[in-house]
Order: structure tokens, then C-alpha cells, then sequence
């Protein structure tokens, strides 16, 4: 199978936008290595489960979103480090159930065997519920500044994660919803694009900026979302099990509508190039230090795990 396509100006000439921001992963694979959410010896077992998928390796997309949203807008990246966290909590315990032989019924993730496979359903399932609980209170604990913007972020990822986010769209994606473009959109963008969204919203309300200057980063991260699923339905197409450290052909195996199946794999390259492109234009209308979130957007498009 070709390669998916490499942007068109991924290289502002010194190779920079090519690269991952590898300083704030692992500022982010520090953080996460350091929480620990009770000293109770009986739930040890449910703390090693949530370590277990949380420590695995991901490419922490979201958490790095986060701060390098920060760095954008001349905050040290270091401050939001709870929110980050938090957020990575959540897209963890997305996966975990994601999995679920309820679910996708994946036994591959992040290159190990699946929480259910490796601890039980029934600990896995309880794995995620925890990893959601313990990512709102690291936020309302944890993240330093004005309580009032504190507050705006655990609304901007709580409303992510819920009804009219990531659960919703996982709810839409099980009944079978998203048969044509427009209602695609919709899956899309609520089971994946809102907690990217949330990746660089919540970062915008916890520093005060105001509505109108939030606006292009807005578009930006609900392009970027939209971008990652089509790129993820891609890859399940293209991409090896050894790659992308899960199943490839998942969606096909689950009769799932995906780009791939809706558009062909030429007209989904090309609504992602269309995306990529838009994500781009509305982050050169930022005025900020964008080069971290620049590097991010490359990496999202062209990624092959
Ligand atoms: C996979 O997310 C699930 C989707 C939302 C498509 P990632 O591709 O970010 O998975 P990790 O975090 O790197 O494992
Ligand atoms: C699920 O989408 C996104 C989540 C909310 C976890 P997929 O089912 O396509 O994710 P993968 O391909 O299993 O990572
Ligand atoms: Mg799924
Ligand atoms: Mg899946
Ligand atoms: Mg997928």
C-alpha cells in the first residue's frame, strides 16, 4: 500500500516541522509515570491495571497538544501539566473500553494485549471508570490558576468526554450511525475531534484569552480532530499490526463506516490533505509561536502508527 501523502510544506527549510516535540512528550511521559491515586493495599491490583494501559507507550497527541498550546501562547508548558494529564487519562480509559469485547473486541494496544485480556473484563471495565474519575479530580486538585478558568477547563473536557463528545460519538459508532459524509462528520467529530478540541480549548480558557482571539485556534483544533480520525481510518487500511501496535482491519472485520469504506482510500488521502491544509491556514491566523502545534499537525498527517 503507498504511503499516506506527505504534506505539502512540511518543511519550513530546517526540517524543524517534521519533527514530534519530543521536550514535551517527555515532560508528559514524566508526569504520568509519577501519579498514583491511592495507598490502599486492596485496590493495588486496580492501580497496576490503570498503570498497565496508561504507561504502554502511547503517542500522548492530546497531552503534548496541551502544552505546546501553552507554549504558543507564551505560558510554560510545565504549568498545564494536570490538565494534559487528565486529558491523557481519559483517551486511556476511551481505549480500554474501546476494546471491550462489547465494543471493537480488539485484543492488541499499544503493542500489549488489551486491559481486558490482560486483567478481565470486569477489571478493565473498572481500569477505565477510574482513569475518568481520577483525570477530573487531577484537574480540580492539581491545576494551578484562577479557580473560575480551573473550572472552565474541567467543563471544556468533562463536555468532552461525555454525551456530546467522545461517549456520544462511540454511541452513534455502535448503533451504526455515520452511513453518509455529513453524518460521518458527526461521528468523527464528537468520538475523536472533541477531546482534541478539549487538548487546546482547555489550555485557551485557562489562560484567559479572549473569545475572539480563541477563534483561530478553535477552528484549528476542530480541524485537527476531524484530521486524526480520517488519518485513523486510513492506517486501519494501510497499516500492520506491528505498526500501529493494534489490529489492523478492525473497522472492516466490524462492518464499522469509515472514511476508507465511504470514500475509497484515494478520496479520504485527499479529504485529509484538505483538512491538514485547513488546520494549517487557521493556525498561521494565531499570531503566536505556533511551531510546536505546526509540528504536532505534520505528525498527526503523516504518521504511520
Ligand atoms: C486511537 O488514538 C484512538 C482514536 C481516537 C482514533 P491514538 O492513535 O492517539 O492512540 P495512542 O494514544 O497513540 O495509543
Ligand atoms: C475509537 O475509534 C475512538 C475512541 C473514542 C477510543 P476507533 O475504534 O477507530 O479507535 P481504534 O482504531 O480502535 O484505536
Ligand atoms: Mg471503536
Ligand atoms: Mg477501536
Ligand atoms: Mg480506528
Amino acid at each position: 500500500m503507498p504511503a499516506p501523502p506527505v504534506p505539502s510544506g512540511s518543511d519550513a527549510g530546517d526540517g524543524s516541522r517534521s519533527v514530534y516535540p519530543d521536550d514535551l512528550r517527555d515532560l508528559v511521559e514524566g508526569y504520568l509515570a509519577e501519579l498514583s491515586y491511592s495507598d490502599r493495599p486492596e485496590t493495588t491490583g486496580l492501580e497496576e491495571a490503570m498503570r498497565y494501559s496508561l504507561l504502554a507507550g502511547g503517542k500522548r497527541v492530546r497531552p503534548v497538544l496541551c502544552l505546546a498550546t501553552a507554549r504558543a501562547l507564551g505560558i510554560d508548558p510545565a504549568t498545564v501539566l494536570p490538565t494534559a494529564a487528565a486529558i491523557e487519562l481519559i483517551h486511556t480509559y476511551s481505549l480500554i473500553h474501546d476494546d471491550l469485547p462489547a465494543m471493537d473486541d480488539d485484543d492488541l494496544r499499544r503493542g500489549r494485549p488489551t486491559s481486558h485480556v490482560a486483567h478481565g473484563e470486569d477489571v478493565a471495565i473498572l481500569a477505565g471508570d477510574a482513569l475518568f474519575a481520577e483525570a477530573i479530580r487531577l484537574v480540580a486538585e492539581r491545576q494551578t490558576g484562577d479557580p473560575a478558568r480551573v473550572l472552565s477547563a474541567i467543563c471544556e473536557i468533562a463536555g468532552a468526554t461525555g454525551v456530546d463528545g467522545m461517549v456520544g460519538g462511540q454511541y452513534v459508532d455502535v448503533v451504526g450511525g455515520g452511513t453518509d459524509a455529513e453524518s460521518l462528520r458527526l461521528l468523527h467529530s464528537l468520538k475523536t475531534g472533541r477531546l482534541i478540541f478539549a487538548s487546546v480549548c482547555s489550555v485557551l480558557v485557562l489562560s484567559g484569552l479572549s473569545l475572539d482571539e480563541q477563534d483561530p485556534y478553535r477552528r484549528f483544533a476542530t480541524e485537527l480532530g476531524l484530521l486524526f480520525q480520517i488519518v485513523d481510518d486510513i492506517l486501519d487500511v494501510t497499516g500492520s499490526d506491528e505498526e500501529l501496535g493494534k489490529p489492523s482491519g478492525s473497522d472492516e472485520r466490524h462492518g464499522k463506516v469509515t472514511y476508507v469504506s465511504l470514500f475509497g482510500l484515494e478520496r479520504a488521502r485527499e479529504l485529509a490533505v484538505g483538512s491538514h491544509e485547513a488546520a494549517v491556514a487557521a493556525l498561521r491566523e494565531t499570531g503566536g509561536d505556533a511551531s510546536a502545534l505546526l509540528q504536532i499537525s505534520d505528525f498527526i498527517f503523516t504518521r504511520q502508527s
